[in-house]
């Protein structure tokens, strides 16, 4: 007789020597992660991913890692919109050197595109664009436009 479901053993994906590991990512966010990174089409990166596999905290996770790049406080926070239960892990020489969560601003400047054509974020004048968050709801501080799903969409 066949087991049909294994356990699954083993490291799927190698540890790295210097870098950043992004964990517990919310399942199937591994690739807006990416593009938040900038990480879009030909890439000199050194990357591995793993997309929803078991976790013991979260039921099932992404994983990114990011070799020979540390990410700054920016980055982190955009991070924190799309997986608000990621953990931050900052490796050098094979060790974790520091862990941090992810924690959601409470003013996003310049990280969100205003879907409103008529918002004065999206005319030519030098505006950066600037959203309040409050419960998983963003409000532009501009035009007041709310944003409550696909916010990964307007990530810019
Ligand atoms: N990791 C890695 N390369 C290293 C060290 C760690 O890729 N040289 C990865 C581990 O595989 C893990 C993450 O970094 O995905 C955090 O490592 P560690 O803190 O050792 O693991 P846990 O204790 O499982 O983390 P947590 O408590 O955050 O779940």
């Amino acid at each position: 007789m066949t087991d049909k479901n294994p356990p699954e053993r083993g490291l799927l994906i190698s540890q790295i020597r210097n870098g950043t590991v992004i964990d517990h990512i919310t399942a199937g966010e591994a690739l807006n992660v990416l593009r938040i990174l900038g990480i879009v089409g030909t890439t000199q990166e050194r990357l591995s991913i793993a997309t929803n596999v078991p976790s013991g905290k979260v039921g099932r996770k992404d994983i990114v890692k990011v070799e020979n790049r540390e990410l700054c406080q920016e980055e982190v926070d955009r991070i924190a919109l799309i997986a608000p239960r990621a953990t931050i892990n900052i490796i050098r020489n094979y060790a974790v050197y520091e862990k941090m969560g992810v924690k959601i601003p409470e003013l996003l400047r310049g990280v969100i595109h205003c879907p409103n054509p008529e918002c004065i974020s999206n005319t030519h004048e030098p505006i950066e664009s600037r959203f309040a968050v409050n419960d998983g709801m963003l409000r532009c501080e501009y035009c007041d436009w709310r944003i409550n799903r696909n916010i990964p969409e307007h990530i810019i």
